[in-house]
């Protein structure tokens, strides 16, 4: 999938869902900041955390970088640093997922997310209704182009 980050947004802390990920900046710059897993559940268990997230690295991704992640290196937050400028990421994630989780950065408590799109093949879907999500709050240009 392809999204498309307006001037300082930026995705939730998230896991991959036993994914692997590989993003590739298309135009723009953005900064990848990685954190490690809660320490109390290491991930497996839910509303356990009360620990404020060990970040424990960050990267600026310029045109054409790729970077890549999977569960066991931790968790990651995405987003774009510019106030003027926007930027374009191409994401292939093997296997596809629907449902990921989110993290609070405070306490490290994590909740269930679903993957959303603004369009498909070109069209775009009907509104989001759930109110937290894997993928960033994106402008109108964001397309989704492989599945
Ligand atoms: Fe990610």
């Amino acid at each position: 999938m392809m999204l498309c980050w307006g001037e300082g947004h930026a995705s939730p802390i998230h896991d991959h869902a036993d994914s692997h990920c590989f993003m590739k900046m298309l135009e723009g710059t953005l900064r990848e900041v990685r954190f490690d897993w809660p320490k109390e559940n290491d991930g497996s268990a839910t509303d356990a955390a009360c620990e404020q997230l060990n970040q424990k690295g960050s990267s600026l991704l310029e045109l054409n970088k790729v970077c890549y992640i999977n569960d066991s290196m931790g968790l990651h937050r995405v987003e774009n640093p510019s106030h003027v400028d926007g930027a374009v990421s191409l994401h292939l994630y093997s296997p596809p997922y629907d449902t990921c989780h989110i993290f609070n950065q405070q306490t490290g408590k994590k909740a269930e997310a679903k993957v959303t799109f603004w369009s498909r093949y070109g069209a775009k879907v009907s509104p989001v209704t759930t109110p937290e999500s894997c993928t960033p709050v994106v402008n109108s240009c964001c397309t989704e182009i492989t599945e």
